[in-house]
């Protein structure tokens, strides 16, 4: 028996919706344009060990990570000539590493950029670095009064680095309410890409965008993208996903959701009317009520939120959760469908016959939270890659 197996419920990544995502991105940046895929949060959920050797597969040379240790899990995975780059996070005790594992670092201070080309010094390899400027996110990033002091330690230390790229993130390109602002970042970060060069400080490639930039601001693709959940099948917001259909209305979605969760049905009982269902008193049966218990619970990142509140998929109709969700399992109503019986699959978020749950409609109904329920799927439930 392997894990998966044994487990109470899977969480099954699916190869042709990965295809399919980036065909459909490929198309959207163009041939030349570098697609970084972001894998932090473990791969949004998806867990960077399954996912990286999977985007492998499909084409992708470069991830990009938010810490150390995230940079350090994707190397346990991935190929030798793959690149990783961590955006943010790392100690200053990990700067040698990092040059050692010919790791890029996002740079946004002068002196994490002095320690790093010390660490090249003593390493004895090229710093791979990525300067941020700040364009108005204000979170890091260079601001153009330091360039002088930035371009005078890139300099001195000729010969220790190596400039991978320039770049900055923008300040919510998936809202329109934002646009402005997005549209003021770009300019900014035109002004200090040619600011930085007339002071001789050319980069490989400039990056801004991530995907909800790249899927609505053509321009922001520029020599590299850093894409996140568009590569997972989800739209960054409704307003991406409206100036999309805009564009082409009727046609299916290009964006498939790449992972899809699965349990099945633990054991079955009837439950009188008149009776509690579960702990305390949250739900009476009214009439005479069929249940099917899964063994999916808080523990698995089945928010208690969604107590009398949630829908899963058996038999192919949607049922109700019934009850409190308790730390290991939940029950659901089958009272609609009484053929269902132990170990048939209930689907959480996923397809089954023509109904489908969506990681929106799961994470308490709202679409805004899909990074969040994703990077919230506990580790512990194994990933399995399906067809
Ligand atoms: C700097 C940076 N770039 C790219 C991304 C990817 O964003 P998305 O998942 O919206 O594509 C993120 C995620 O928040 C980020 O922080």
């Amino acid at each position: 028996m392997n894990r998966s197996e044994l487990a109470g419920s899977v969480i099954e990544i699916s190869r042709s919706a990965l295809e399919q995502n980036y065909a459909f991105l490929r198309r959207k940046i163009g041939r030349d344009t570098l697609l970084s895929s972001v894998v932090k949060g473990n791969a949004y959920g998806h867990t960077i060990e399954v996912f990286v050797p999977l985007a492998e597969s499909c084409g992708v040379q470069h991830f990009s990570v938010f810490s150390a240790d995230e940079a350090w899990q994707v190397k346990q995975v991935a190929s030798a000539g793959t690149d990783v780059m961590i955006m943010g996070s790392i100690p200053d005790e990990a700067l040698e590493w990092s040059v050692e594992q010919e790791i890029e670092v996002v740079v946004f201070e002068a002196d994490r950029l002095e320690r790093l080309l010390a660490a090249a010094g003593k390493v004895g390899k090229k710093a791979r670095i990525h300067l941020e400027v700040e364009t108005g996110l204000n979170r890091t990033g260079f601001e153009p009064a330091a360039f002088d002091k930035l371009s005078g330690l890139l300099r001195s230390n000729a010969g220790r680095w190596e400039l991978k790229g320039i770049c900055t993130h923008y300040a919510g390109a998936e809202s329109t309410g934002n646009y402005l602002r997005v549209r003021r970042q770009i300019k900014r970060f035109r002004n200090a890409v040619e600011e930085l060069s007339e002071r001789g400080v050319r980069a490989g490639r400039l990056h801004t965008a991530c995907s909800a930039a790249a899927l609505t601001y053509p321009e922001t693709t520029m020599d590299m993208v850093r894409i996140g959940i568009a590569q997972y099948g989800f739209w960054p917001s409704r307003e991406t996903w409206m100036h999309h259909y805009l564009k082409k209305p009727g046609e299916p979605d290009p964006l498939q959701r790449v992972m899809s969760w699965k349990s099945t049905v633990m054991s079955v009982k009837d439950v009188p009317a008149g009776d509690f269902i579960g702990y305390g008193t949250s739900y009476l049966a009214s009439i005479p009520t069929r249940i099917a218990t899964v063994p999916v619970g808080y523990t698995h990142g089945f928010a208690r939120s969604l107590s009398n509140l949630g829908r899963v998929i058996v038999g192919g109709h949607r049922t109700a959760v019934v009850g409190l969700i308790n730390m290991n399992m939940m029950m659901i109503d089958i009272t609609e469908v009484p053929s269902v019986k132990r170990g048939d699959e209930v689907v959480i978020v996923g397809l089954q016959q023509d109904q489908e749950i969506s990681v929106s409609s799961f994470s308490e109904l709202s679409q805004n939270l899909n990074y969040e329920t994703l990077v919230r799927l506990p580790a512990g439930i194994p990933r399995v890659v399906v067809d």
